[in-house]
């Protein structure tokens, strides 16, 4: 009987937990359904500490925006106190993006204070602050905004931030990749133009290994942006590139700046009165310059041999040559290189009267303009023979060089090379001829050379326009 009856008991039990339980659950429901409770207690676990249950306020209010909530929820336990406000939106895809970087700030922070706190007989409070911000972009984007401010004594906070930037309508989320349309090249771009803009704001407080890290061209790096009326702005950590002092860096880019670079949906109409460049680096820079062409078997050689490397030159030409072979002058404007003037016939300009030296240097032009289209934007006496007097008659610059292969002399495809290693320097002008065929099969082992050594091929006015 004792038996029995002990086993009624305890189904009477096990019926009335049950139903606590399923209660419970009912008013838990109800309220996160109805909402219209404003309070409601709920227990968090310290994912490294099973044993600290953390009870916590949790308070659902609208936003500004219709379809998005905000839940704010407070830390009830004094000793590890937190305040944590971030939106609710009508899509999973994001709630479940908000959760993990509440969840993940939380419990790290609670591990990090507890664990602290088991080791030091002093205990010590520490908090945590996660507050949220929303814009609207276009009627068509929402930029979520967290600012994390945690400490573990009170005494230093550290600030950190986190963006979500989503579709109003899909709850599609966007990414860098997205935002670039997926072009390498537009990446490459933006991380030069971010670096440059952070050395320009925050120079002496900037740390350079952080930095160059912080801001390589991987797309990972570049997912912290918000769509700000008509800017993105990207942030950065306290103490992720700068000295903490500064404070959490921010780079504000204009959307009409960055047209060139987006994906057509983020592009803004305005046009912008500044365009987006590449910013400078300190990557080393060399000109190639071919004189006495255009030559109908060489140059074309040479041009293959450039286009192969992606390698810009500049051309010097004679007018008689322009003249017999103008389809070789048309390719290589069209292959993208610099045209110099380097007179009609190739005198000697010092031993020749001015209205001769006007001839040469005119006509040149004249029949360079009548082939491409264009006039010389540089050029180069024959024989390098200048003075004070036949620079007065010339209205482009004037381009000498500081390295000579002899090309013209040894005639031999190997001493190319060498010839150019001899003397090589940062922003070095190198003479060359396309109108030996020894130039033209040793010009690759030469290209191979300077692009291995990191130089880049430029023509003379873009090495001009560098040192201004
Ligand atoms: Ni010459």
């Amino acid at each position: 009987m004792r038996h029995r009856k002990s086993n009624r008991s305890a189904m009477i039990d096990f019926l009335l937990i049950s139903s606590i339980i399923t209660l419970t659950a009912i008013i838990i429901i109800t309220i996160s359904i109805t909402g219209q409770f404003k309070f409601q207690k709920t227990t968090v676990a310290a994912t490294a500490n099973p044993n600290v249950e953390i009870p916590s306020l949790i308070d659902i209010t609208n936003s500004s925006f219709p379809e998005i909530q905000i839940v704010s929820e407070t830390s009830m336990n004094s000793l590890i106190p937190y305040s944590l406000q971030y939106p609710k939106t009508p899509f999973d895809s994001v709630n479940e993006e908000i959760k993990k970087y509440i969840e993940d700030s939380k419990n790290s922070y609670i591990t990090a204070l507890t664990t602290k706190n088991q080791k030091n007989k002093v205990k010590t409070i520490g908090h945590l602050d996660i507050t949220s911000e929303i814009h609207e972009y276009n009627n068509q984007y929402y930029s979520v905004i967290f600012k994390t401010l945690s400490t573990l004594n009170r005494f230093s906070y550290d600030e950190s931030f986190k963006t979500i930037v989503f579709h109003k309508e899909t709850g599609e989320i966007v990414q860098s990749r997205a935002l670039l349309n997926y072009d390498v090249g537009h990446l490459d771009v933006l991380a030069k133009v971010i670096r440059a803009e952070l050395v320009r704001h925050y120079n002496n407080s900037i740390f350079n290994d952080q930095l160059q890290n912080a801001t390589s061209p991987l797309w990972e790096k570049f997912n912290r942006f918000a769509l700000i009326d008509n800017a993105i702005v990207f942030y950065f950590n306290q103490g992720e590139v700068a000295v903490k002092d500064v404070g959490s860096p921010t780079v504000t880019l204009p959307i009409s700046y960055l047209n060139p670079i987006l994906a057509s949906v983020f592009q803004s109409e305005e046009k912008s009165e500044v365009t987006i460049v590449t910013p400078k680096e300190n990557k080393k820079k060399v000109a190639l310059t071919f004189d006495d062409g255009p030559h109908p078997k060489v140059t074309m050689q040479i041009l293959n041999t450039l286009e192969k490397y992606d390698a810009k030159a500049t051309f010097f030409m004679l007018g008689k040559q322009v003249e017999k072979h103008t389809d070789i002058a048309k390719e290589v404007v069209s292959r993208g290189h610099e045209i110099g003037n380097h007179t009609y016939n190739h005198p000697e300009l010092t031993k020749q009267s001015t209205s001769q030296v006007q001839w040469q240097v005119d006509h040149t032009d004249q029949i360079i303009f009548d082939v491409i289209g264009e006039y010389p934007t540089v050029f180069r006496p024959p024989y390098g023979a200048k003075n004070q007097h036949v620079d007065s008659l010339i209205d482009v610059p004037v381009i000498m060089w500081t390295i000579d292969t002899y090309d013209w002399k040894h005639r031999d495809p190997n001493k190319l090379l060498p010839a150019v290693k001899a003397n090589l320097h940062d922003g070095a002008i190198i003479l060359m001829h396309d109108i030996h065929q020894s130039t033209a099969d040793g010009l690759e082992s030469v290209l191979i050379y300077l692009q291995q050594e990191g130089y880049e091929f430029v023509t003379v006015s873009e090495l001009l326009a560098e040192q201004n």
